[in-house]
């Protein structure tokens, strides 16, 4: 049996911080409470003046990503290894097929790749990379079988990822159906297809033009789109890397009218900027070309970092996906082809701790939230994950908040040989890192193993996610009007005019009167397209039945709200 004690720390969770000691057995809290009585043969660590938190949990890399011509350079071992010298103990990587494949397959090979490599835990989103109705099929498949409640659909990448709307319409109708959260790449891919091309043609070649080609607005637009696409058919959705204002706008738009939106901001876009496109020399902008771009406008970090301390926006990724110099130099003549990614994924929690709290813009509690428990709420892993608690995986981190360091590609532990932090300072560090109830990070040094990470499956209908979209499969319905039926002359094809009872009316109907009406009975309703839609909350709670006729009476086709 492993026994760990945590001694003397205070312990910070999404809601509230204490001090108190905090002792697991083979890999799971057990109890936390002041002056815990140390058992026999238990390793201790002293977390005198230092926090002790939930790991980080990282909602978005790619590790070993084939993309674009090359492969990502921080594979699963370099990749979680990484992420726990930074405190962070699980990721939540993207499966990502290529068109045409299988996702079972796809799914079945990116295992195959982390399973013998993570040293925390982990598990995947899976990409809806292209579509058919054996797509949608193997969705319901993955969350029944794989433990799979994330799709992510892409906007943008023309010709490789990207769907169309009919496309993205299907599969968010799929998500709502099977429990699943929808998750958006939102660019617009169109206009950055014919917008890169007339950088070419202005001889615009470099990094540069990878930003200039996809100015704000294009990913505004596609984040307005895809929370209106998701709204018309009651699903819940996910916008990944929020890498503007237009797009927080956008996200903050939808949650005002009531939708079900959540937005990941990630380290990039909270940390640095995209004036980096314009530095002088090429391999520096290069190594900042991720999609979508960072942003020149200086502001973008502290507007996000203020949306995600007030609860606008709601966890954070890194959109870890690094390619070394020699790999973005595949794109020296044509910034096309500059492989699309950044690091993250060691950093993240350094970087929110320093312009979060230490900012004085976050309190702990909240950098919690955000790094860790929202994450784990959206994503249906909580209590398990997210929280210092007896019963949860001894997944934790010592944080101090008095230690600095200094950001570097020269000291990170990614494999990439650029970092886009270099030369951050950061007050609060990870001191201490536990995976699984075992200290995988101590004070400088890794102690950790290939494979030693699991795989963690994730149920759907998350309750933050899906307990609102299941009271309106049965609330929000739209309602035929009942009415006299129409007797007056009826223009036909022919030209002739029918009068009188060309439509004979049925006894049912003819005994409406004009009036709309309220549908109260207890019988459920349904509208074409939604016959399998659940109604009912999981656990047996069922929700109402009552049909609310909307105001002015029409039924529209759409949900209301
Ligand atoms: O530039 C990026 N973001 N690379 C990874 C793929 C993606 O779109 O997330
Ligand atoms: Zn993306
Ligand atoms: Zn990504």
């Amino acid at each position: 049996m492993s026994r760990l004690l945590i001694r003397g720390g205070t312990v910070v969770n999404a809601d509230r911080k204490f001090v108190a000691d905090v002792y697991c057995e083979d890999g799971i809290i057990k109890q936390v409470a002041p002056n815990i009585t140390q058992p026999s043969q238990c390793e201790v660590v002293d977390a005198t003046g230092k926090l002790v938190m939930p790991g980080g949990i990282d909602t978005h890399t790619h590790m070993q990503l084939p993309f674009m011509g090359t492969v990502a350079v921080d594979d699963f071992y370099s990749g979680t290894r990484a992420a726990v010298a930074g405190g962070t103990t699980m990721i939540i990587d993207f499966v990502l097929g290529s068109r045409g494949t299988s996702l079972l397959d796809a799914y079945d090979q990116w295992r195959g790749w982390a399973d013998p490599k993570v040293v925390c835990d982990y598990s995947f989103h899976v990409g809806v990379t292209w579509w058919s109705e054996q797509v949608g099929k193997d969705m319901k498949k993955l969350v029944d079988e794989k433990g799979v409640n994330s799709f992510k659909m892409f906007l943008a990448y023309k010709n490789v990822f990207q769907l169309d709307d009919s496309e993205l319409l299907a599969s968010f109708k799929v998500c709502g159906e099977i429990g699943a959260l929808a998750q958006v790449h939102a660019e617009n891919g169109d206009v950055i297809d014919d917008q890169s091309k007339r950088m070419i043609e202005l001889g615009i070649t470099g990094p540069e033009g990878h930003a200039m080609c996809r100015p704000e607005e294009v990913e505004g637009e596609a984040t307005t789109r895809a929370t209106v696409l998701a709204h018309q058919v009651n699903c819940p959705l996910y916008v990944v890397h929020v890498m503007s204002k237009s797009a927080a706008d956008a996200v903050l738009d939808a949650r005002k009218k009531g939708r079900i939106v959540f937005g990941e901001p990630i380290a990039a876009s909270l940390g640095t900027d995209g004036t980096h496109y314009c530095h002088h020399d090429w391999s520096h902008a290069a190594a900042h070309v991720m999609g979508p771009p960072l942003r020149p406008d200086k502001g973008t970090p502290e507007y996000l970092m203020k949306l995600l301390a007030s609860g606008q926006l709601d966890c954070t990724g890194t959109d870890n996906c690094t390619f070394n110099r020699n790999q973005k130099a595949m794109g020296r003549d044509d910034f096309r082809k500059i492989p699309n990614g950044v690091n993250g994924v060691e950093d993240r929690m350094s970087v929110i701790w320093e312009k979060g709290v230490h900012a004085g813009m976050m309190d702990a509690c909240r950098f919690v939230a955000v790094t860790s428990t929202t994450a784990a709420r959206i994503f249906n892993i909580y209590p398990r994950k997210g929280i210092i608690a007896p019963g949860s995986d001894a997944d934790i981190v010592v944080w101090d908040p008095e230690a600095s360091r200094t950001i570097s590609a020269n000291t990170h532990h990614q494999a990439v040989d650029f970092n886009i932090f270099e030369g951050m300072t950061c007050h609060g560090v990870a001191v201490v890192t536990i995976s699984r109830g075992k200290v995988v990070w101590d004070h400088g040094k890794l102690n950790v193993e290939r494979g030693a990470g699991r795989y963690i499956p994730r149920e759907p209908y998350s309750t933050i996610v899906y307990d609102t979209i299941l009271r309106r499969n049965t609330t929000r319905q739209p309602q035929k009007v009942d009415r006299k039926p129409y007797s007056g002359p009826v223009w036909t094809k022919d030209g002739d005019i029918m009068v009188g009872d060309a439509a004979p009316a049925s006894a049912e109907s003819s005994a409406a009167d004009d009036t709309p009406t309220k549908d109260t009975s207890s019988s459920q309703t349904t509208t074409p397209g939604s016959s399998s839609r659940r109604t009912e909350a999981p656990g047996g709670g069922r929700a109402s039945s009552r049909v609310l006729q909307p105001p002015g009476g029409g039924g529209s086709g759409i949900f209301f709200g």
